[in-house]
């Protein structure tokens, strides 16, 4: 085969072209998305985690909560993720771009937690059911992250704390160019 080496510098630059194609797509769709007012002259939303709150992610991320938890609500078409009361509007990439990674989730073995911090109504609730999940939840307890005070009370560590302080800066309660609220 005379031409092997053209042949073998073609299926080459084919496989990279396609590569790098998909690489840099997401990138051109979406690279310059940023935040925008959620009315003209409005603050900009989606708004800046909480310090504590950016804690409280890394903590979700080294437990692995990602294994069962979502944070994506689907359109209206696409599930009933609105009419389970997920949240007000669905998803869209603008929700996500101040969050240094992603937490999107593949698998929903729990509801999902994208506008959680808006349905959830003490930080009391959230700490006893980090502590004791309910009987025969699939969910384990994580009464690690909790100790006993001299006087016999639960006290939170820092990272239940912290995790706390995330669970509830999770809300979807703004608008979005590409997505209202209740619509
Ligand atoms: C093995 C799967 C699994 C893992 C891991 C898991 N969960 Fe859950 N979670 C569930 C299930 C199932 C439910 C629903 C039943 C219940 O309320 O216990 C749930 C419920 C919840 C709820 C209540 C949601 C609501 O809408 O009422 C919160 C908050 C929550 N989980 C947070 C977490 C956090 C934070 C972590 C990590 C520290 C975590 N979960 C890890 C399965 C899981």
């Amino acid at each position: 085969m005379k031409n092997i080496k053209l042949i073998f510098a073609g299926v080459l630059f084919t496989l990279s072209a396609s590569f790098i194609g998909i690489l840099l797509s997401g990138r051109v769709q979406l690279g310059s998305l940023g935040r925008a007012p959620a009315e003209e002259g409005g603050p900009l939303f989606p708004p800046r985690e909480p310090g504590l709150a950016i804690q409280g992610r890394q903590v979700y991320i080294s437990l692995g909560c990602v294994a069962c938890h979502t944070q994506q609500v689907r359109p209206a078409s696409q599930g009933n993720d609105i009419a389970k009361g997920y949240g007000p509007r669905h998803s869209v990439a603008r929700d996500y771009v101040l969050q240094p990674s992603v937490l999107l989730g593949s698998h929903r073995i729990g509801p999902d937690l994208a506008n959680y911090g808006a349905r959830v109504s003490s930080e009391n609730e959230i700490h006893s059911h980090l502590r004791s999940p309910k009987a025969g939840s699939a969910m384990p307890s994580y009464a690690f992250l909790y100790t006993t005070g001299k006087d016999g009370s639960v006290v939170p560590t820092e990272k239940a704390t912290a995790l706390v302080a995330y669970l509830k800066s999770l809300k979807i309660d703004y608008s979005s160019p590409e997505a209202k609220l209740n619509q």
